[in-house]
């Protein structure tokens, strides 16, 4: 069985903007307008309000009643990513009814080859970037890029992490038989426990 903490690799939680190509691009932003609907469902048309050369390839959203006083709550789920423009279906769920109010969705967008898994976003740095790093090492690559080491809690984000470098760094094939990956968490070796930066007991392989 191979273990997290052999495997190597600058994993980050990436949450700012970005820039440079040895770093995922990100944005968020905040679009408020007023809404009307008859029916507890409608579509939505979003402006980034950002000049983008093409689709992002991942875009998060919720929505909220702009006065937060109000009892709606909706549900949001994207239907299509455009360069200048995102399409929404939104959902009224706190009762089957329709709305009339002014509505803030919240979003969050990025373009590169990322992981998303619950409310993080895991990135691979370009492999041709990647050179040997202690952990030290690659916990500053991460800060100079606006993110972080990642810790690993549980066997489903250890799979998806493992599957995902496995894949994108040919790993396992002629090319490599093996990388390594720096983690935020700390490995026993005795115990061979594994505790996430947060002090938390991390998930081992
Ligand atoms: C927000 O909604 C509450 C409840 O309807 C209302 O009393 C309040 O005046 C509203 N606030 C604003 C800023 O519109
Ligand atoms: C190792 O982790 C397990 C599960 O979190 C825990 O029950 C056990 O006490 C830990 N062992 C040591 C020596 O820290």
């Amino acid at each position: 069985m191979r273990k997290v903490v052999n495997l190597l690799l600058v994993l980050a939680q990436v949450w700012s903007v970005a820039q440079s190509t040895d770093q995922l691009m990100t944005s968020r932003g905040s679009w408020k307008q007023p809404s009307f609907s008859q029916k507890s469902k409608t579509k939505l048309q979003i402006l980034y309000r950002l000049c983008l050369s093409k689709a992002p390839d991942f875009v998060y959203a919720v929505a909220k009643p702009s006065n937060q006083s109000l009892p709606f709550e909706f549900s949001l789920v994207v239907l299509e990513m455009n360069s200048g423009s995102f399409l929404v279906e939104l959902e009224r769920v706190d009762q089957a009814s329709g709305w009339d109010t002014m509505i803030t969705v919240d979003w969050f967008l990025y373009t590169g080859i990322a992981l998303v898994h619950g409310k993080r976003v895991f990135w691979l740095p370009d492999l041709s970037e990647t050179k040997t790093m202690n952990q030290e090492q690659s916990a500053i690559y991460c800060t100079n890029r606006g993110a972080e080491l990642a810790d690993i809690a549980d066997k489903e984000t250890y799979k998806l992490i493992y599957n995902h470098i496995a894949e994108s760094h040919m790993y396992n094939t002629k090319i490599r038989s093996f990388v390594h990956a720096w983690l935020a968490s700390k490995y026993n070796p005795q115990t061979r426990n594994v505790t996430q930066s947060n002090g938390e007991p991390g998930f081992n392989g």
